[in-house]
């Protein structure tokens, strides 16, 4: 892979134009979501999208959220029925992703959709990523701008960590406003949740007026239908215990609300996710935390126990991701395409 010298801008219209450009002639671009920092390409330009997955590192098949401008632009790529319409209207722009049949004429990649007869769709909710894709015009794909199996990156500082030298530019617009990806939903049949995220599962079902399952498990074959869930996705070096009410010594404890554990003192290191016990301010610091705990050189970070009401199901989806064993980066749980296909679209 050719090494780039890697640039970051602050926001402004001059960096919103290059972007544009950059997108325009094939290359990645990284920039704020109001969820976390995405690593942008042209959804429709094959070559662009292969030089994502590159940088990445991420397993091909994994397919790709495309960001368009406006709930017009989406219905251009994917079958929208009522209930698809009515989230749409309601949560967008916003932390919403919808995985829905793709249109015939969608103008999203293969690659991007890693051959599922489905695509992901969101409209993001924050300025400049909404400049970036009025300016470009056309859908941009943007995982979230890490390498595969790193923590998603929430200000413009951890993308550069992970991908210098892979992006020609990342614009930096502080730090990310909620600070965990968007809620997934998709049309198997039924809506259902793929992965919890910024919009809280109860939103959801009010604005349906019915219940959500859980997906994360294609019901005929058990097997995973949002690879996105790999087990260790999240994963920071250090190991991870949830629900943790006591620290050994030398552990990190990330900590939430007024109470710490006892023998809080044991601590070598202590981050607070929102001391009042707020669950938006804990989603905002989560990543940001897990990074700075990991990078102080303990082998173990302790986590307390968080609520799981709200935001809490996507904190604590996130940390259970983070406290699976590892696997190898490289690794792939998958088969295959087929794998992918029968657990999708059966
Ligand atoms: O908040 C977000 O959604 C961020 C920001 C940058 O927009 N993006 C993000 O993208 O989290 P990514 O690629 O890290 O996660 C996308 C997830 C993956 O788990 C992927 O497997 C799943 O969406 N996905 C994408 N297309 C799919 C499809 N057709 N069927 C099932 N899952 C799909
Ligand atoms: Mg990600």
């Amino acid at each position: 892979m050719a090494v780039l010298a890697t640039r970051i801008a602050p926001a402004s219209p001059a960096a919103i134009s290059e972007a544009a450009a950059l997108l325009a002639a094939g290359e990645l671009v990284a920039f704020p979501t109001e969820t976390v920092y995405g690593l942008g390409a042209d959804a429709t330009n094959d070559r662009a999208v292969a030089k994502l997955y590159a940088a990445k590192e991420r397993p091909s098949f994994n397919p790709l959220i495309a960001h368009v401008a406006d709930l017009a632009a989406a219905r251009r790529l994917a079958q929208f029925d009522a209930e698809a319409l009515k989230l749409a209207e309601v949560c967008w722009p916003g932390p919403l992703t919808l995985v829905l049949p793709k249109l015939h004429d969608c103008s999203v990649g293969q690659l991007a959709t890693a051959g599922l007869d489905t695509v992901a769709v969101r409209v993001p909710d924050h300025p400049i990523a909404r400049d970036i894709l009025a300016a470009f015009g056309k859908p941009v794909v943007a995982p979230s701008a890490n390498r595969s199996g790193c923590v998603s990156p929430t200000l413009a500082q951890h993308v550069h960590a992970d991908l210098a030298g892979r992006v020609a530019l990342i614009i930096d617009d502080g730090p990310s406003p909620l600070g965990v990806e968007s809620t997934i939903l998709a049309r198997l049949g039924r809506m259902v949740l793929l992965r919890p995220g910024a919009i809280s599962r109860a939103t959801v079902e009010g604005i349906l007026g019915h219940d959500v399952a859980s997906a994360t498990i294609a019901p005929d074959n058990g097997r995973p239908v949002a690879p996105g869930m790999l087990a260790s996705h999240y994963a920071p070096r250090s190991a991870l215990r949830m629900n943790a009410v006591t620290v050994a010594p030398g552990e990190a404890l990330l900590a939430f609300g007024p109470t710490l554990p006892q023998d809080a003192g044991n601590a070598r290191i202590i981050l607070n996710l929102s001391d009042r016990g707020e669950l938006v301010e804990a989603a905002a610091n989560l990543f940001n935390y897990l990074r700075a705990l990991d990078g102080s050189g303990v082998n173990s970070i302790a986590v307390v126990p968080v609520p799981n009401e709200d935001l809490g199901e996507a904190i604590n989806d996130r940390l259970r991701h983070a406290a699976a064993p590892r696997r190898p980066r490289d690794s792939t749980a998958y088969s295959g395409l087929e794998t992918l296909r029968s657990g999708i679209t059966s």
